[in-house]
This record gives structure tokens, sequence and C-alpha cells, in this order.
């Protein structure tokens, strides 16, 4: 079967967040089972773009509302990936720097999408599926049904994954000029609340949706930004299907971001030399346990909670471990976690940023991995540390739940708590900091995570199964 693929977003070419990674290695292993998965992106103005060769495959012109704009779709031509990649260049629209965060970028998404099903509409044996990611590209489901011009696509199948549904793409009813001449009998599919709302469209017109774990899913139904109407209505073409995480990429043994390799055997060393490499470069004391957080400093993700956790924990816990934090976000989290700096020196430390070379390292380096997550539809950083034998300390929330299993559970190994809370991180830094003195349990653990299966192959699976449903 061939999938194609539309998603802001693709590890190694553009990434924000898990959704990079998931559309980075999903089409790789669907390929490896026999799949023809391919991926169309936004031409960014990235690194990968300047360091491959590119052929060009498709030119056209279209138009978006009165605007209209000439548009090129590239090819890959190293094939390095494991899968066919194409960018779709719009002039001074898309070749940014930056995916996101730009004040036009309902126009920069609603005419890549535009110039993606212009491009599908030529080709002369269509795709068997279109799996289109998050709300960027929510709305070709829609534009497939009732847009006129794309009659030639009506019959086939659509996927809409949602890697989160907190982001939903509003925009005015002013912008409906935008799309394509369409059939406005069905206004009500574009409508929420009296907006365009293009996640709800896709829930809506794609043929089957899929959320990134399977308690995300359940909790949609009472907690999705103003969409649960809506999920308790679609259930029946809902599935929650856990991703996987790549591990070519993520393995100690051979990640070439270490310089300390280690499997089962060696993780012990390893772990310790990556985590001398940390403390020396961020003044922090090998000695004592190193609790870090990866990820963007927003509220979902409970970063707000951070500083305050972080010195509560050392007013009742005493200094008796260190914390490491790397993201970039709101500016009054990034403000707080900084000003901690002076007050706690020598047992944390903060970069503000993006370094994904400094995530690996902290993945092998670390002792435990806090998560206080508010909402986490997958999250991959704790399967990540698990990998890497790094103890994920973590909200009970979505794929949270479906991924860690709480120490005090037969065969348990993460630290799991109720409330995105300060008092609930304070309580796991404090079983932390117990666990880490018990150092034959922690070694136990250690191998056990390490052994746990967080690979695509079930996961690619279930998603063959998705596809062949239609
Ligand atoms: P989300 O997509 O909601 O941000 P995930 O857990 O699915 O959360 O994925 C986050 C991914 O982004 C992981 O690969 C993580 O290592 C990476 N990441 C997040 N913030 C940073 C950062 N500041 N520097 C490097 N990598 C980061
Ligand atoms: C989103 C979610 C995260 C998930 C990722 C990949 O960004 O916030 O939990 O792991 O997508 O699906």
């Amino acid at each position: 079967m061939e999938i194609l693929h539309v998603s802001a977003e693709c590890y190694p070419v553009a990434k924000a967040g898990g959704l990079g990674d998931v559309v980075g290695a999903l089409p790789k292993y669907l390929n490896e089972q026999g799949q023809i998965a391919k991926v169309v992106l936004p031409m960014y103005r990235t690194r990968f773009l300047y360091t491959h060769q590119w052929e060009v495959v498709h030119k056209g012109g279209t138009n978006m509302g009165n605007w209209y704009f000439d548009f090129t779709v590239i090819r890959e031509q190293s094939n390095e990936l494991g899968f066919d990649l194409y960018l779709v260049d719009i002039n001074g629209l898309l070749d940014r720097e930056k995916i996101y965060g730009y004040d036009d970028d309902t126009e920069r998404f609603t005419a890549f999408q535009i110039a993606v099903l212009d491009w599908v509409s030529a080709w002369q044996d269509k795709p068997d599926v279109i799996h289109v990611h998050d709300h960027q590209a929510a709305l070709i489901p829609f534009m497939m049904k009732y847009c006129y011009k794309y009659q030639s696509l009506k019959n086939i199948p659509s996927v809409l994954t949602i890697h989160n549904a907190q982001y939903q793409g509003w925009m005015g009813w002013d912008k409906s000029v935008y799309l394509p001449q369409w059939d406005t009998w069905h206004w009500g599919m574009l409508d929420w609340n009296n907006n365009i709302n293009p996640l709800a469209a896709g829930i809506r017109c794609a043929w089957k949706v899929t959320t990134v774990s399977p308690s995300y899913l359940a909790e949609l139904r009472y907690n999705s930004n103003g969409l649960e109407a809506l999920f308790e209505y679609e259930k029946g073409k809902c599935v929650g299907i856990l991703n996987g995480i790549d591990v070519d990429v993520w393995d100690p043994e051979t990640d070439h971001y270490l310089n300390d390799h280690y499997d089962t055997v060696e993780v012990e060393k390893g772990k310790a030399a990556s985590k001398k490499l940390l403390c020396e470069q961020f003044g922090l004391d090998t000695e004592k346990p190193l609790i870090s957080f990866i990820g963007r400093l927003v509220g979902e993700k409970g970063a707000d909670l951070l500083a305050q956790a972080i010195g509560d924990s050392f007013y009742y816990i005493g200094r008796k471990m260190n914390f490491l934090v790397l993201g970039s976000g709101f500016p009054e989290v990034e403000a707080a976690l900084t000003a901690l700096k002076p007050l706690a020196q020598y047992d944390y430390n903060v970069y503000i940023g993006y370094n994904e070379a400094l995530s690996h390292l902290m993945y092998a380096g670390s002792d435990f991995l806090l998560m206080p997550s508010r909402v986490e539809p997958c999250g991959l950083n704790q399967m990540y540390s698990m990998r890497y034998g790094t103890v994920p300390m973590v909200r009970k929330t979505g794929g949270l739940i479906d991924t860690v299993v709480d120490l005090g559970e037969p065969d348990g190994y993460g630290i799991c708590y109720n409330n995105a809370s300060v008092g609930d991180i304070t309580q796991a830094v404090w079983r932390a900091t117990d666990l880490y003195e018990k150092k034959d349990k922690l070694k136990e653990i250690r191998q056990r995570m390490m052994q746990l299966d967080f690979s695509w192959e079930s996961s690619v699976e279930q998603y063959i199964q998705v596809y062949r449903s239609f």
C-alpha cells in the first residue's frame, strides 16, 4: 500500500518536538514492513536542506483566496532516511528558519495543504491512503471531501493522527475564503464555536482518527480543550496507538552524540562517564543523584512548577540531589528557572534553548528524568530515558500511564504520582533520593528498563490494520 504522510515536522529535516520524531520514524518502519510510505512537509530553511541533494518533481501554481502563488515540490535524492521525502517550496511563505511562531502561520500551513493537494491531484497513480498529522495538516480531509477542485481525491481514505489536541489551529470565518471553492452546504464540518477549527474538521472528515496512546484517547472525552463532545460523538472511528521510538537513533550502544557507549552490561560505567561530562559542564556534583527535565517550558509539561518544586526539594529534603533543566518556552518560566541559578549554585543549572546533542547526553548521564506533565498525549522522553537506564518520574496522565509502571508495583521501574503539583513533585524527588541510596535496587531497575521494548514494531502493525480497514 502507498501511504502519503503530510506533516509540519519530520526528524532529521525539521523537528520542534515529538511530532518530528514520530514522522521521521513511523514511515521508515512501515516501509520495513513492505508498505510504501512517503512524507511531505514544508520546505523550511533548515540545515538538512542545504546539506542534501534534491530533484524537482513538480511545479505548480494555485490560489489561496485572491492570492496566486507558485510552488515547487522537491524530492530528497539519497534515500538515506528510509522513505521518500518531499518538500513543498512556496517562496517567501514557508522558507523560513523556524517551523512555527509567525503571525501568518495560518496562511503558511493553509497554503502548504492546498499545494499538497494540487500536487497529489496531478499524480497518475494516487496514493492508497493520505495520512495527516495534527492541525497543520488537518484541513486536508475536509478539502478532499468538499472542495470541487479535489474531486479526484474524494475516494482516497484519509487518516488523522492527533499528537496534541491542545493546539487546534483556530481561525476566524473570514479566512474561509482561503479554501479552494467548496460545497458551503457543509460549513458545519469546519465550524466549532463560531470559528473554523481545523482539528475538529479533521476529526469529522478523516475516515479514521488515531491518537498517540490509548489512555490519551480515553482522556480526550473529558479533557480536550473544548472538543470533548466531538470526541465522544466520533469515538467509533478513533483508535489509540502508542508511539514507538526510533531505536536506530536512540540507542546508548551507538548514539553518535555520546562519547561513552554502553549496553546493559556496561550501563553503570557508561552512565557514570556521561554524568561526569554533564556535571563538569554544568558545575554539578557527580556524587549526588542527577534529576533532569528536558522539554518545552510550557504549562502542558508542568514546567511552571519546576522552579518552586526544585526550591521546595532543597528546603524539605536538603541539598541531597542535583537538578538540570533543558528547554525553552514561556518567558516567565524561563525567567523563573534562570533566577534560581545563583540561589542554588552547584546543585542546579539550566540551559535555555534547544540542543539535540545535550538532550542525548542528559538521557544518558542523568539518574532520573522528571515529567510533571499536565497533558501528555504520548511522551517520548520517558521512553528514551528508560532505554538509557534513567528512571522516569512521571505524572499519571496520557501516554505516561501506558508506558511507566511505578516501582512499588510488581516488576515496576518508575516513580509515578497523581497530580501536577509542587507537592507531588517534591514527594517524587524524595522517593528518587531514597532509591538512589539503594544502589542494588537502582541497578536492578536500570536493567529492567533497558530491556523494555518500546520499538515501533507492534505500533506499525496497528497502523497497517487501520489502513487495511478501508
Ligand atoms: P512534545 O512533542 O510534546 O514536546 P515529546 O515527549 O513527544 O513531547 O517529544 C519531545 C522531543 O523533543 C524529544 O525528542 C525531546 O528530547 C525533544 N526536546 C524537547 N525540548 C528539547 C530541547 N530544549 N532540546 C533538545 N531536545 C528537546
Ligand atoms: C505531541 C505530544 C507528545 C507526543 C508527541 C509525538 O507533541 O505532546 O506527548 O509524544 O506529540 O506523538
